[in-house]
């Protein structure tokens, strides 16, 4: 049976990793400042993770969400401590996308409105109401399209008020730096102004922090940089280091009823464990210093390379400029010089989004394999 082909792929099979690098099948070794997008957070194949996968599927990997199961509970502590989100609650599912199509979800129960705001080059994943509040119609089916989604330019402060005093507004979703969009951010007031729009009118600030949570811009939460409060935060790719797992916190004020949402799989024994094996490295091993302390110092040399126009991001979600399209630039690293980039719906773009444990010798490398690309 053929694979629906709905992927543009490179040709390298990568068949084992190890923190920064993954091999193929002829032991070729690939920096990865990637991160399988953005979803590598304690580095490939990390001792405690493996140790805690294997350790608890030799148990018990699966049973449903009927029982008990203390795994979840600790995960929930363990994100509370390590994100400061005091009193938040945890429903686990399994993906980014899942995430936001329950703090949607939620949202629409709790308000009993039902059309959503969103902002121009955002993305949050494919599922029904979430991809209805993607900025990208070539991926909006009309099943999708009969969502009501309004969506606004970053910075339009006076949009978002002329839209929720309209009544009708259950949630306004940020991703509070753009992951796909291209690395772009809204400015401190604007954020600050929608999160107090919201409350004055009884509608959710979601926070996606999908891809920049986790640690990934330099503290837990990318809104923490900013005065928000969010009724929702949804979490997914750094969160199991690859194992599937996404997860919402949600709001103190918000209560919850039986039945309101649900999943088979999601907070998974297995999936637990993987969560919490990255949560344990990410605090013995300092890695949200190191997300600053390699910021930085990255940032730092890319103001030397002349062909870069502009840095965009924060802390390991960065973001080179060029000005010219880049799509052979980033196939040249992967097959002459054995690096892994990423891309962005902004063409002249490279994306860099490597595990948290990457090391100033690895920022070196790829910077001079970029000099020799470029010359
Ligand atoms: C900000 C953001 N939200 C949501 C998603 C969707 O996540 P998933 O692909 O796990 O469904 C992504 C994936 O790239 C993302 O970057």
């Amino acid at each position: 049976m053929p694979l629906f082909d709905v992927y543009p792929l490179y040709n390298v099979t990568p068949v084992s990793g190890k923190d920064m690098h993954v091999y193929d099948e002829n032991c070729v070794e690939y920096l990865d400042l990637y991160g399988g997008h953005a979803v590598i957070s304690i580095g490939h194949s990390h001792p405690n993770y493996v140790t805690a996968i294997t350790n608890q599927v030799s148990k018990l990997g699966f049973y449903s969400n009927a029982i008990q199961n203390p795994l979840q509970v600790e995960l929930a502590n363990k994100i509370e401590a390590l994100s400061g989100c005091k009193g938040y609650e945890l429903f686990l599912c399994n993906s980014g996308a899942e995430a936001n199509e329950n703090a949607l979800k939620l949202a629409s129960f709790k308000t009993g409105k039902s059309r959503v705001v969103a902002f121009k080059n955002g993305f949050h994943g494919r599922t029904s109401a979430a991809v209805a509040a993607t900025d990208n119609a070539n991926i909006i089916a009309p099943i999708n399209a009969q969502q009501q989604v309004t969506i606004l330019a970053l910075n339009d402060v006076e949009g978002v008020k002329r839209e929720l005093e309209k009544g009708d507004v259950c949630a306004v979703i940020v991703e509070f730096i753009q992951g796909v969009g291209g690395l772009d951010q809204g400015t401190a007031e604007f954020f600050e102004q929608v999160d107090k729009l919201c409350k004055a009118n009884n509608t959710y600030f979601i926070a996606d922090e999908v891809q920049a949570g986790y640690g990934r811009s330099g503290k837990f939460f990318a809104f923490q940089y900013y005065n928000v409060t969010p009724e929702v935060i949804s979490i997914a790719k750094g969160m199991g280091n690859g194992f599937p797992i996404g997860g919402i916190l949600i709001h103190p004020d918000i209560e919850a009823k039986h039945g309101m949402l649900g999943t088979t799989f999601g907070g998974n024994h297995l999936a637990c464990a993987a969560g919490l094996a990255v949560l344990n490295t990410i605090e013995d091993e300092n890695l949200i210093a190191n997300v600053n302390t390699i910021s930085e110092y990255f940032i730092s040399v890319a103001k030397t390379i002349p062909q870069i126009k502009n840095i965009k991001g924060r802390g390991l979600m960065i973001g080179l400029e060029f000005d010219f399209e880049v799509g052979e630039l980033r196939k040249k690293l992967i097959y002459e010089h054995r690096i892994f980039t990423g891309g962005a719906s902004n063409k002249k773009l490279i994306r860099i989004l490597p595990p948290l444990t990457i090391k100033k010798e690895h920022v070196d490398q790829f910077f001079e394999a970029l000099k020799k690309a470029l010359s």
